[in-house]
């Protein structure tokens, strides 16, 4: 496998990751993950967005290599020859010895990979089960940072309890899931957390409210509790893994009739028909 480090493709063997790099010992760092389909790069300007957002919000400089990071990235999946699959970027603060303020001269690291992946269609296709779990994540989960112990919790107790994701609520409040966001429907209305400190901003939840102007939807952008949503007729999840994910079943209760609803099957099927048109025929 090739990496990218900062503006230089080098074979894996090759890369070293420094024992007091700020990203491995404080998880000091940000990252990103975005969809190659068919050779292309899946919302790749939202991606660079929240990518500079994430590294403004902590003060991370950007690093040496950012000007031409799509024409790097454009390189790297050339040479990995992966047509579908997913790019991972970090960018941590840098090397510097360890205190927990700001090194004074550290350069900041990007990184970058390439990795072969399939669309995950059964769960597409059959919706997946979900349990929900306490948010006890910190305060600025809309930055999208390497501090993932939060979520990593949650999906090992979903995993732990034969579900493949985990739920978030604070308070009684749904805010999103482990690694994914979360919509709801009742009637015609279709819930969702606003986007502020309390959620990501994913970049699938962007693309599916574009798209949800082409249903009989409403979108209301409003906090929900879980009570609430236990009684929803449809709920799914979003994330650039598993697109747009029917949960049919949640802390073992089933949702609606237990099967992928009316509007989310539409919901889905006008994100293949989005990407039927971004990719040539
Ligand atoms: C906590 C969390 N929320 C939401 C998302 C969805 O974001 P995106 O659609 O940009 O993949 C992710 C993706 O990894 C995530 O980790």
């Amino acid at each position: 496998m090739n990496i990218l480090l900062n503006d230089e493709i080098i074979s894996r063997e090759n890369v070293m990751v420094d024992i007091e790099d700020r990203g491995y010992q404080f998880g000091d760092g940000i990252y990103e993950m975005i969809r190659i389909y068919d050779g292309l790069l899946f919302e790749w300007e939202a991606h660079l967005e929240r990518l500079v957002r994430s590294a403004k919000e902590l003060m991370i400089p950007l690093p040496k290599g950012m000007e031409v990071l799509q024409k790097n990235i454009h390189l790297l999946m050339k040479e990995s020859g992966v047509l579908n699959g997913s790019v991972y970027i970090q960018i941590t603060r840098g090397v510097s010895p360890r205190k927990h303020h700001f090194p004074e001269n550290a350069d900041p690291v990007l990184t970058a990979y390439v990795r072969e992946m399939e669309r995950p269609l059964e769960q597409i296709r059959n919706g997946i089960k979900a349990i929900t779990t306490e948010d006890i994540r910190w305060l600025r989960v809309d930055i999208k940072s390497l501090n993932l112990l939060g979520n990593v919790l949650a999906k090992q107790k979903a995993v732990e309890q034969g579900a493949s994701e985990a739920i978030l609520v604070r308070g009684d409040i749904v805010t999103e899931a482990s690694s994914s966001n979360v919509f709801a429907i009742r009637g015609q209305e279709c819930f969702t957390h606003p986007t502020n400190q309390f959620i990501l901003n994913g970049i699938t939840r962007q693309v599916v409210v574009r798209l949800m102007e082409s249903t009989n939807l409403t979108l209301v952008e409003t906090p929900f509790t879980k009570e609430a949503l236990m009684e929803m007729d449809e709920v799914f999840i979003t994330n650039t893994g598993l697109e747009v994910c029917p949960v049919i079943e949640i802390d073992e209760q089933l949702i609606g009739d237990g099967m992928p609803g009316y509007y989310t099957t539409q919901l889905q099927k006008a994100f293949e028909t989005l990407l039927l048109e971004l990719i040539p025929q």
